[in-house]
Order: C-alpha cells, then sequence, then structure tokens
C-alpha cells in the first residue's frame, strides 16, 4: 500500500445537517459549521481501489526501529507501531506524514473473556463471545489517546501553537501528554470537584495550565469553546471531541476490534456514551468501511449512560429523536463509495430539550466521573450512529456501574467506572433478549483501572476517599517545578487573566 495519503482520497470537512452541507477546505480550523452552526465530519473523495483489503494492514505491526523524538517527524516504522497509523489510509486528512505526530498510542488488545461471558449470561460453550477491547494499554491510559494523535496531527497541519479541552479527566491527560511531547502550550479545564485524582495528576505532570472552573463539565466546555471559536486573538486550537479531526483517530479503535477477530464483524459494539464523540466514531468508521467495500456487515452499536446522566438515552427512547438519513443508507450498500453522510434532525427539540434542563437547574450525576455530562455535544452524531448501526441507547445506574467494573477486574483486566457501563449493559441487554447468547459482542473498556482508585478502594472497602471532591484551593505546592491547579470562577475575563492571555 502507498504510504503517501494524498492518492487515497481527496480530504475535506463537511456540515453533517442535510440542510446545509457547506464544506470546507480540510486546512481551515473550525469548531463548527461557519453556515449553521452544526457539527462537522471530516470527509473524504475515496479513489475507487484505493484499499483493496483489510488484510493488507495486517503486515504494519512494526516492533523493531527506527523511532523518532516524540513530537518529531515519524519515522514510517513509528507510524506501523503506532495503532492508529498503521490504519492511515483510512483516515487520510493529512498532507503529509511529517505533521503526524504519534506516540506509539493504539497498541492496544482485544481479549476473549468467557469467564465473565458466563457471568453475563452468555452462552459460551455454543460460540456466546464477550471480547473486551482494552483502551487502558494507550500512553496515558484510556481510549482519548486514539484521537489526539489525530487531533494534534491537524493541529500541526494549521500551524496550532496552544491547544486547549475541556474535559472530565481522560481528555486533558491525553491533551497534556500530546501537548508536552509536540511543544504546544496546554490549557486544560475541569470542573469543580469532578475529575478522578489519576486524571488529574497526569494534567498537572505532563505541564498543562489546569484551571479549575467553578463549574460543571458542560460549563467548562462552553467557555473553552467560546474561547476558541469567537477570540482568534487569543489563538487557542479546541481539542475536545466536536474537534472532527479526533474522531478520525477514534475509528481505529474498530479497525482494531476487527483485526481482533480476524475481520469478521461482531454482533454488537458496547461503549459508554458522554460526550458522544467516539460511538459517533465508530458508526462513521463503519460506513466508510462498508462504501470502500471492506466489510459486508456493520454490527449494532448499544451506547450505554449511567442514569445520572442520561441524555441521550432520554432524547432517543422518551422523546423520539431521531436522524433521518438524507440518502440511501451505505449500510445498503447502494449508496456507492462515496456516500451522502449528511441528515436532517430537529435541532430545534434538542435546543430546546437542554433549555428546559438548564431551566431546571439538571446537573450530571454519576459515580464514572468520565461519563458525567449532560449536553452532550456530539448529539446529532450519535443519533447518525444509533441510525446507521441499528444501534440502541441505554442507562445503567452506578451500583451496577461499579459492580460490572469489578467483575472485569475479578477476571485479569481492570478499567475505570465509566467503562463498566458498557459490561454492564451486556448484561441489560440480554435481559432483555436483544444480545442473544450465542452473539459475539464487543465492549470498549475506555480507561484503565488506575485512572480512578478512589472508586476501587471505595467499592471494597466501604470507605469513602472522597478525593475526587477535595478542595484544591488549600493546595499549597512547594515543588521545584510544581504546577498546581488554579480556580477560578465560571466567568470569561477571569478565565482569561488565569490562562495568562489578558
Ligand atoms: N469512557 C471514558 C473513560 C471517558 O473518559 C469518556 C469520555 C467516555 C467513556 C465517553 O466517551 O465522550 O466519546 O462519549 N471522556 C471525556 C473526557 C468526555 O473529557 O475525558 P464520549
Amino acid at each position: 500500500m502507498t504510504h503517501s495519503a494524498a492518492p487515497v482520497a481527496r480530504a475535506f470537512q463537511r456540515c453533517i445537517n442535510a440542510d446545509c452541507k457547506a464544506e470546507f477546505p480540510v486546512d481551515e480550523v473550525l469548531v463548527a459549521c461557519k453556515s449553521c452552526g452544526q457539527l462537522l465530519d471530516v470527509a473524504y473523495e475515496w479513489r475507487r481501489d484505493a484499499i483493496p483489503s483489510l488484510k493488507a494492514f495486517e503486515t504494519r505491526s512494526a516492533t523493531r526501529g527506527p523511532r523518532n523524538a516524540a513530537g518529531d517527524t515519524p519515522t514510517s516504522s513509528m507510524l506501523d507501531f503506532s495503532g492508529v497509523w498503521r490504519f492511515r489510509e483510512l483516515l487520510p486528512f493529512y498532507s503529509c506524514e511529517a505533521d503526524i505526530v504519534t506516540l506509539g498510542e493504539g497498541r492496544t488488545n482485544l481479549q476473549r473473556a468467557d469467564l465473565l461471558a458466563r457471568e453475563l449470561g452468555m452462552d459460551v460453550d455454543h460460540g456466546g463471545r464477550v471480547m473486551l477491547q482494552y483502551e487502558g494499554f494507550n500512553p496515558s491510559g484510556s481510549f482519548k489517546d486514539n484521537g489526539m494523535t489525530a487531533g494534534f496531527t491537524h493541529a500541526r497541519m494549521v500551524n496550532a501553537t496552544r491547544v486547549a479541552c475541556a474535559s472530565t479527566g481522560n481528555t486533558s491527560a491525553a491533551l497534556a501528554v500530546y501537548a508536552a511531547l509536540a511543544g504546544m502550550k496546554c490549557f486544560v479545564f475541569i470542573g469543580d470537584g469532578k475529575i478522578a485524582y489519576g486524571k488529574l495528576s497526569q494534567a498537572l505532570e505532563y505541564g498543562a495550565t489546569t484551571l479549575q472552573v467553578a463549574g460543571d463539565f458542560d460549563a467548562c466546555l462552553a467557555r473553552v469553546k467560546h474561547i476558541a471559536e469567537k477570540m482568534p486573538e487569543v489563538g487557542v486550537y479546541l481539542m475536545n471531541s466536536i474537534n472532527p479531526f479526533r474522531l478520525e483517530g477514534q475509528k481505529t479503535i474498530m479497525l482494531r476490534i476487527l483485526e481482533g477477530l480476524d475481520w469478521q464483524v461482531p454482533d454488537w459494539i458496547l461503549v459508554p456514551g458522554g460526550n458522544l464523540g467516539n460511538c459517533s466514531a465508530f458508526a462513521k468508521a463503519f460506513l466508510e468501511l462498508k462504501a470502500l467495500g471492506l466489510v459486508t456487515k456493520i454490527p449494532r452499536l448499544a451506547i450505554i449512560q449511567a442514569k445520572g446522566a442520561r441524555t441521550l438515552d432520554r432524547v432517543v427512547n422518551e422523546l423520539g429523536m431521531k436522524w433521518t438519513p438524507n440518502s440511501n443508507s451505505p449500510a445498503s450498500g447502494a449508496a456507492g463509495i462515496n456516500p451522502d453522510l449528511t441528515g436532517r434532525f430537529d435541532h430545534d427539540a434538542i435546543a430546546r430539550e437542554y433549555a428546559r434542563m438548564d431551566a431546571a437547574n439538571e446537573r450530571a450525576k454519576t459515580v464514572a466521573t468520565a461519563i458525567e455530562i449532560n449536553r452532550p455535544v456530539n448529539l446529532t452524531k450519535a443519533l447518525r450512529a444509533l441510525w446507521a448501526m441499528n444501534g440502541v441507547v441505554r442507562s445503567v445506574d452506578d451500583p451496577e456501574i461499579v459492580e460490572h467494573k469489578a467483575l472485569v477486574g475479578k477476571y485479569g483486566f481492570g478499567c475505570e467506572p465509566a467503562s463498566g457501563a458498557s459490561v454492564a449493559g451486556v448484561r441489560l441487554l440480554r435481559t432483555e433478549g436483544l444480545i442473544k447468547p450465542t452473539d459475539t459482542v464487543a465492549c470498549v473498556l475506555t480507561g484503565h483501572l488506575l485512572k480512578d482508585p478512589d472508586v476501587t478502594v471505595a467499592y471494597h472497602t466501604g470507605l469513602e476517599t472522597k478525593a475526587a471532591a477535595v478542595d484544591l484551593s488549600h493546595a499549597k505546592p512547594h515543588g521545584r517545578i510544581s504546577n498546581p491547579p488554579i480556580k477560578v470562577a465560571d466567568d470569561l475575563e477571569a478565565i482569561l487573566k488565569a490562562m495568562g492571555v489578558r
């Protein structure tokens, strides 16, 4: 296969709203469609036969050098080492390989978990399988590294020097690692008392300017989005999952699941839903693979939310919101290699629902802080994902989350609370009869067990350490290169001052 992206496809950005469909160049920095404000996709015009088969990727799992310094021009062995970039022809938005920022992320494992499968009600003896896609193996310990390498590649393409995100923890940890290695200034916005210490420790250690804003994740995201979009003089490149380039990297989790199943498509993919970037990326991966003729079937998707942060579950299952595709589903195979992935959705109804939540002061609350999000920015793309993958959305409560997390640990893997939601989802969908006992299901274990040790210790001992809610304003750092978080009011001027840009 060619090593240059250029001949594989033409890349551009396209609004997902079928009534708009505005297109923008791939090297334009946008956080939303300039015409209608909706989400953007990275879109491709693929060359016919660009990728003859998925098997061709198998030869690229390099374990030998030469390696480049992190953040330096990657060698082809480094690209092949990365579990993201060895699939580079399937995310060909970059203009040259020198722009790729990689740390060798995505070398993760798809583990067959028969003992766990039996506990969840699968018929292992007759072919029922639970496969755990263990993303804790990533450099920063969560699946976010898959997208961050792609986001930083775009950031470098457009000569960004400052990057920022709002985060429940993992995105900030991943952002801070890549920024440190790529030599970019990094701002992390975290909510007040809403971050597991494993994740906070990473942002501080990797040198991010960490602002603890007096508000929740949704408030942090609104602030950082405003600064990135409306204040070009500050010059921050936004790394939240509204950034469509990040989602290109997250697609590769699906490729590795397929590879782990010897390119057989599982019956189900289960993923926890927070800001809903990942489920969106997974569906885009399958829509593209199907259109390119690289898979013959698309698995069903289950997005599992926490009961205390179940906005998608509510809008789909109670308010009946859905995605109406603009054209033939690529799933039918009738749409050609460059299908129209735009569609229609009731954005007024979504805006009304978010306004109602604001008025009622509804705040997300769950032990799985990673997915403690009430206004998911990728909601419309998640509706598309549910359409594309014949998907369902469900929610599970906190005791179910921690118990299924503990079950994953008991059988030898380990994950953080949010990841436990996808495993709890298997049991729920088995009980409902949607997952059949002989199905093959793949659960994405999104983050490492050690990301949030407090929840684990609390579960096993009954002792609440409450570290995640400690008030950082009393911190008195004394190290030579201490990098304490900055507590700041939920106020634009105060935030800009704390960022050091005022
Ligand atoms: N699992 C973990 C461990 C996460 O950190 C996240 C999201 C999710 C699942 C949900 O993924 O947002 O694509 O639906 N964490 C974000 C963060 C929001 O800031 O780290 P999603």
